[in-house]
């Protein structure tokens, strides 16, 4: 049976940048649902999202990889940002990648501005090359990135509307510059990076 990951810091605790009220019907309606329902769909027979989520492709069970994909997003997506005292630096290294990445910041946001409805930004790291290298994935419902993700801001309505109405620009902005977890993004780099070498090996 997979867990609900609890909500890693308090529901108010993003605030003014997140409010508590989006946290509270986003963490705990629509990212419990989608847990719910993937247990549902495999009788508890899994421990986290991304097992359901490769036995979904396995099956070729669209309804299962949807549901699957979007509780292991929603958990990637809540672990990936802390309150301002916790949102710690990039590491020198995730530093210097997102240096090499030229315009950044303008390439996040009018990813996540390009995305039609409800949807997903990620930063993968991709094996071109000499080595895995940051580059942006947009996805869709029961889809997830190709390469592994450091970050992946959430675009749908219900993850900014409350708090930045029909701004969604805004919101991309300020989710890089107010609620990125960098401890959580630098250790994912690190990660990516291992899973690409081994990959490429
Ligand atoms: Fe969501």
């Amino acid at each position: 049976m997979i867990q609900p990951a609890p909500l890693p810091y308090p529901y108010d605790s993003l605030e003014p940048w997140m409010s508590e009220a989006t946290l509270r019907f986003h963490h705990d309606g629509h990212y419990l649902r989608y847990v719910q329902r993937t247990n549902e769909r495999t009788q508890g027979r899994f421990t986290t999202p991304s097992e359901a989520y490769f036995h979904a492709l396995e099956i070729g069970d669209v309804g299962l990889r949807h549901q699957a994909a979007q509780a292991w997003a929603h958990e990637r997506f809540f672990e990936g940002m802390a309150p301002p005292l916790r949102r710690g630096s990039p590491s020198p290294a995730l530093g210097r990648a997102l240096l090499d990445f030229a315009d950044f910041p303008e390439a996040l946001c009018n990813a996540a501005q390009s995305v039609f409805g409800s949807g997903w930004v990620h930063v993968v790291l991709a094996p071109l090359g000499d080595g895995p290298t940051l580059r942006i994935e947009t996805t869709h419902g029961g889809s997830l990135p190709r390469h592994p993700a450091v970050m992946t801001p959430h675009v749908s309505e219900h993850a900014y509307y409350l708090d930045y109405p029909d701004d969604r620009p805004r919101f991309c902005q300020v989710w890089l510059r107010q609620l990125v977890d960098w401890d959580v993004a630098s250790r994912r780099y690190v990660e990516g990076q291992r899973r690409a070498t081994a990959v490429r090996s």
